[in-house]
């Protein structure tokens, strides 16, 4: 079997990896792929917004199977276009990848259907947005409408900051379109997990649960980032809330969806706060997390591929999808300066031993050598017995890994771990 996969990070390098267990997996093409992820792929030069190029790619090459994992290429409509020439495919069509590109859409659908989240109003006039803002108390919630590369969200501290934040998306287009129609919705507290999914629109079946590490310095200190590090399972997340939010959340959205007539066939990625009155939905993705995949997919004991076609041909409820018990952590390796500037180019060594645990995401193939080419250069994922384990083996490999200027947090599944003490 020639299988496509689209995109080019860690999340993608794991996908890669587990589908290459399966021994029908004969070719595997990552379009683009990156410098790591060309051991275990053929990667092609074609990037991942580019939906006529990768259909032309797909066609060609007579590709069997495409899992289309990044929100741009989905958003974009690139299952619709792969479909029409009859490849079959995993993910979302575009009228339901909708979910994540537009924050009104994933709101109002909330709203209409009882799902749990947080109280908001949507905006596409600055001074209305501005009125109703001043009469919230701060902290205060600013969400951009559209895709902004996990950036799109402002937690005001002052109503200055709020009216700045507003004028920034609505007028001075700092997301550009995304910007220009906004949700303002009250803050919530309490510990945040990842759901990742699988569905074929019917049947909903949740992988194991994790915790991302969003903010770029330790204890949860610095910028947002597209996160710094995963833990799996989450502790928080016990089997009396996933009860709840099965049915409260997972099984409500995957109806609505259905009822719309936006069915959702791949990856839905409910992010959620577990607050004191109970679940509340903050994001959904059409897709895998990064670097969630890299810890729940190491998980897996189910066949990848088995499981994604089954989605595909809306057979899910035919089959068992089973995950370990064990432990999984994953420590993003970052250039110094992430996520704002940082230089790339440095040469990465990585010892033979631990290249299985190494998930590739901002590094590319120079004169032989892998060098940095982004923020986010690796993911390093340990699995074992007790999460503490997983946390210092994956620590373990951290420091036998080495490029200059390389960054990590020292704390990834700490609070994971005092929260699992703590039961
Ligand atoms: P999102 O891009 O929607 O995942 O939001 C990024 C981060 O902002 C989330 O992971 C939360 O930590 C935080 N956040 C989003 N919405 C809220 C909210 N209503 N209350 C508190 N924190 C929020
Ligand atoms: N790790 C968060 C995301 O994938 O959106």
């Amino acid at each position: 079997m020639k299988i496509l996969v689209v995109g080019g990070g860690g999340r993608e390098h794991a996908i890669i990896k587990k589908l290459k267990e399966n021994p029908q997996a004969e070719t595997i093409y990552a379009l683009p792929g990156n410098g790591g992820i060309a051991r275990d792929a053929v990667c092609v030069n074609i990037g991942a917004t580019d939906i006529d190029g990768i259909v032309e790619f797909a066609v060609e090459n007579a590709v069997d199977y495409a899992v289309v994992a990044p929100d741009d290429p989905l958003v974009l409509g690139c299952v619709d276009a792969l479909e029409e020439k009859g490849i079959p495919c995993f993910g979302p069509r575009a009228n339901a990848a909708i979910i994540e590109g537009s924050k009104v859409f994933s709101k109002n659908l909330m709203k209409k259907y009882g799902i749990p989240t947080a109280a908001y109003e949507t905006f596409d006039d600055l001074n209305a947005a501005l009125a109703y803002a001043d009469t919230l108390e701060p902290p205060i919630v600013v969400k951009a409408d559209g895709l902004a590369l996990g950036k799109g969200v402002i937690i005001a501290q002052t109503r200055q900051e709020t009216r700045e934040a507003l004028t920034d998306m609505m007028r001075g287009g700092k997301f550009g379109k995304s910007g220009e129609r906004v949700v303002i919705e009250e803050f919530l507290t309490g510990p945040e997990v990842s759901v990742l999914s699988f569905t074929d629109g019917e049947t909903v079946i949740p992988m194991v649960s994790s915790m991302d590490h969003k903010r770029a310095g330790d204890n949860d200190t610095g910028l947002n980032t597209g996160g710094m590090g995963t833990v799996a399972p989450n502790p928080y997340y016990t089997p009396e809330i996933a009860a709840q939010c099965m049915e409260q959340i997972f099984l409500p959205t995957i109806r609505a969806m259905k009822a719309e007539g936006r069915t959702f066939r791949g990856c839905l990625y409910f992010g959620l706060m577990l607050t004191p009155k109970g679940p509340r939905v903050i994001e959904y993705n059409c897709r895998f997390g990064d670097p969630e995949t890299q810890v729940v997919l190491p998980l897996l004991k189910t066949d990848l591929l088995t499981v994604m076609q089954a989605v595909t041909a809306g057979r899910l409820k035919e089959i068992d999808v089973e995950f370990s018990p064990r432990h999984a952590a994953c420590v993003i390796m970052a250039s110094k300066g992430y996520p704002t500037a940082y230089e790339k180019g440095y040469e990465i060594t990585i010892p033979e031993a631990v290249l299985p645990q190494v998930y590739v995401a901002g590094a590319k193939a120079q004169n032989g050598r892998l060098v940095t080419s982004g923020g986010r250069v690796l993911g390093v994922t340990a699995v074992a017995d007790t999460l503490r384990g997983a946390i210092d083996s994956a620590y373990a490999a951290v420091n036998t890994i080495h490029f200059d200027n390389a960054f990590y947090r020292g704390d990834i599944g700490a609070r994971a771990l005092k929260a699992g003490e703590r039961e």
